[in-house]
């Protein structure tokens, strides 16, 4: 292994360990690096941004940020481009819209980083079949979609363990479900660091809480999703009346008839969608009322709606304003992959030294 790529391993490693420092023994080292993707296959949603977009806000105060919105990824689902532009400006509109600031993180679009195939296509040759087969969302969506189950829905992980250490990123700020595709990237560093030596550091999927987040979808079955189960998902497009209109529909029942009983899973996914929106007090009230079984699952949801509204309706109107704002919203995604571009480039030329392929 080389000198430089061994000081590099040592950083990493230190940095890994206690990521806010920056400085050792007097050397001046590099931030942290993190890197985290959307597909744009439809309006973002609250677990969007409970999962991921309300880390990516904060990471970017600490860290080197790298966010994109995951415009190949989409292919594998939604070949039909049709409404692909629209769809990515939105995703671009509503980051900045949830407050990612372009001048602090690069907010960039896959495609428009090349290099990004390229490492997928070294990665492939590292990837087995088995292991993909095996994938939770690739069963998920081939079951969905039968008659397109294509290679590059099998080799997803392999995309987007590209993405992450292409920019050699430590943290991915994601939600929960996906934590496999983190486990899979890491195995996909392990194989090539031993192959090839060490140039990859292993990625962690990040959340700033404890465990990563899960939003609850509101019919009580299942997470929040951009194309599934619509009138159970919140968007940050929805307009005040669709929002309260969801909230009120979401299930409930005749309340409980014992002090302190456990509450069924479609219970809980209100009081954790009101955890995510509401003032502690607000909280506490219904915790208590639910305990001594005087709760009103009536008067909860409409308090869970206003308070939806007041966090979903600044969001939207914001993203409004700018999402048919063409030129700016190419200036960002241009100025992002400026900065993208220049890290994956260094990045590829340790890699293809690393794999013998300077010739
Ligand atoms: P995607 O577009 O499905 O979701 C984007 C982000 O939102 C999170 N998320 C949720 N979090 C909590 N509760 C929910 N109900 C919920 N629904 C979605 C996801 O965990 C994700 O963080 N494969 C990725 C896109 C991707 C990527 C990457 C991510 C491509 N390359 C590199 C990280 C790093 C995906 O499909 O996300």
């Amino acid at each position: 292994m080389s000198g430089r790529r061994n000081s590099i391993w040592i950083v990493d490693f230190i940095l890994l360990s206690s990521p806010h420092i920056y400085y050792i023994c007097g050397m001046s080292t590099e931030k942290a690096i993190v890197m985290s993707g959307i597909r744009p296959t439809g309006y973002l949603h609250l677990g969007n941004y409970f999962g991921a977009v309300r880390n990516y806000v904060k990471l970017q105060e600490e860290y080197t940020c790298y966010f994109m919105v995951a415009d190949l990824h989409a292919l594998t689902t939604h070949p039909d481009t049709k409404e692909l532009k629209t769809n990515v400006h939105r995703v671009i509109a509503e980051n900045i819209a949830c407050g990612i600031d372009t001048d602090k993180a690069a907010l960039y679009c896959q495609s428009h980083v090349r290099e990004t195939s390229e490492l997928y296509l070294y990665l492939n040759m590292l990837a087995y079949l088995g292991e993909l087969e095996k994938t939770t969302t690739f069963k998920d969506k081939a079951r969905m979609q039968p008659d397109n189950i294509n290679a590059g829905l099998l080799t997803y992980p392999v995309l987007q363990a590209a993405d992450i250490i292409l920019h050699r990123a430590i943290y991915v700020p994601v939600g929960k479900d996906q934590e496999q595709h983190l486990e899979m990237a890491r195995n996909f560093v392990k194989r090539f660091n031993h192959r090839y030596g060490e140039v990859f550091p292993e990625p962690i999927a990040y959340n700033f809480g404890d465990d990563l987040v899960k939003v609850p979808s509101l019919d009580g079955t299942g997470k929040m999703s951009k194309s599934e189960n619509q009138l159970a998902t919140l968007y940050l497009a929805d307009d005040d009346e669709l929002i309260r209109k969801k909230v009120m529909k979401a299930k409930t029942d005749g309340g409980p008839t014992e002090n302190n009983s456990p509450k069924p899973d479609y219970i809980e996914n209100i009081f954790q969608l009101m955890r995510l929106v509401s003032s502690d007090e607000t909280i506490s009230s219904f915790e208590s009322a639910y305990n001594n079984c005087t709760i009103r699952y009536g008067d909860m949801k409409k308090q869970l709606a206003e308070d939806m509204v007041k966090f979903i309706a600044p969001i939207r109107e914001r993203a409004a304003s700018i999402q048919h704002d063409e030129a700016y919203l190419q200036k960002i995604m241009k100025q992002g992959a400026e900065k993208a571009n220049e890290s994956a480039s260094k990045t590829m030329s340790l890699v293809r030294e690393a794999m013998g392929l300077v010739y």
